[in-house]
């Protein structure tokens, strides 16, 4: 075991920068996996990785599987075109990256619907989540799994403590409707942007704060161009593990079993662990000396009841049935 955890952070280490995992040999079918995340420390960075090692070895001269991170072959824009295009095989985007294609993956983007990591996963496991991975079937993408991530905090020029220090600030979101209708709720104003210009958005000033996992804000260092962050808890961060159905069509029965198999082992592995990589990622910003706001009750409930009502103007497009299914998980 020792053996293979020093082997693994070896090779996290040397895939946190940049590329080329595999050196793919004649014959086999190579794939590429493009993320937007870095580190070593983040939860998918870690799957990812995890993903490469396992298919590289399993499926070695069947095919090889290279993993791009940190926006290095394609940044939030182009990695769902590439998909289609087949210029990519593997991605593991935001759910709340989609809205252009499907709107019911909204319901993961309200605000404190979820109690925790484990209500999300839950939901993700109920048959309504199960049926969610194939929200975009007719575009083409096939959903292999949910890849968790972690619950999201503000971060700002300026401590948030109320929903009202937000007011008149502006926040980098994702590029969904909920998250810009969530944010212009706290009377702020919300500022879609690729998740690879958010560390020199914050720098410069272009805006006041945003809103991350531990992993993320740790992992870009957006700590260090910010007063702090508040233990807000207000959405959850999680991926869709994805290809296409052309390139999955494309493979023979037996390597496509092998490789959804062991696809479907690291997405359960990943989950398992998710938790404790978001606790480190906190103490590694303390450690670093980032400023973590935290709430009282009272305080919390003021973000609820300033956000929550959200809920209502995305019902007729996520649909009841699913907000209620992801509620009640
Ligand atoms: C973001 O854009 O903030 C996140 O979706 C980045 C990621 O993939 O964790």
């Amino acid at each position: 075991m020792k053996t293979v955890a020093l082997t693994l952070s070896a090779l996290a280490l040397a895939l946190s920068s940049f590329t080329t995992y595999a050196s793919c040999e004649k014959g086999e079918i190579k794939a590429k996996l493009s993320h937007v995340t870095g580190g070593t420390t983040h939860p998918k960075v870690v799957a990812s990785n995890r993903l490469a090692e396992r298919v590289n070895s399993e499926m070695n001269g069947k095919m090889c599987l290279e993993v791009y991170p940190s926006s290095t072959l394609f940044g939030d824009s182009k990695e769902l075109e590439a998909l289609l295009l087949g210029d990519v095989q593997l991605l593991a985007p935001s759910l709340s990256k989609f809205g252009s294609y499907t709107r019911k993956l909204g319901v993961f983007d309200l605000p404190f619907i979820f109690q925790d990591m484990d209500h999300a996963i839950r939901f993700t496991q109920s048959p309504t989540g199960r049926e969610l991975l194939n929200s975009m079937k007719e575009v083409g993408f096939v959903g292999l799994g949910y890849w968790m991530s972690g619950m999201k905090y503000f971060s700002a020029n300026k401590p948030l403590i109320t929903p009202n220090d937000a007011n008149g600030l502006k926040f980098r979101v994702q590029t969904s409707d909920v998250a810009k209708a969530m944010i212009s709720a706290m009377g702020a104003s919300p500022q879609p942007m690729a998740f690879k210009e958010v560390y020199g958005a914050l720098q410069t000033g272009v805006v006041d704060g945003q809103e991350n996992t531990w992993s993320n804000i740790y992992t870009k260092k957006f700590f260090e161009v910010q007063d702090s962050i508040t233990e807000t808890n207000h959405q959850l961060l999680a991926y869709l593990f994805m290809t296409s159905q052309e390139w999955l069509d494309s493979l023979k029965p037996e390597i496509r079993q092998q490789f959804l198999e062991i696809a479907d082992e690291v997405t359960q592995e990943a989950n398992l662990n998710v938790k404790e990589k978001e606790a480190k990622n906190r103490s590694n910003i303390l450690q670093a000396d980032g400023k973590i706001n935290t709430l009282t009750p009272e305080q919390r409930q003021q973000w609820v009841d300033v956000m929550k009502p959200v809920w209502k103007k995305f019902e007729p497009e996520i649909g009841a049935d699913i907000i209620e299914a992801a509620a009640g998980s």
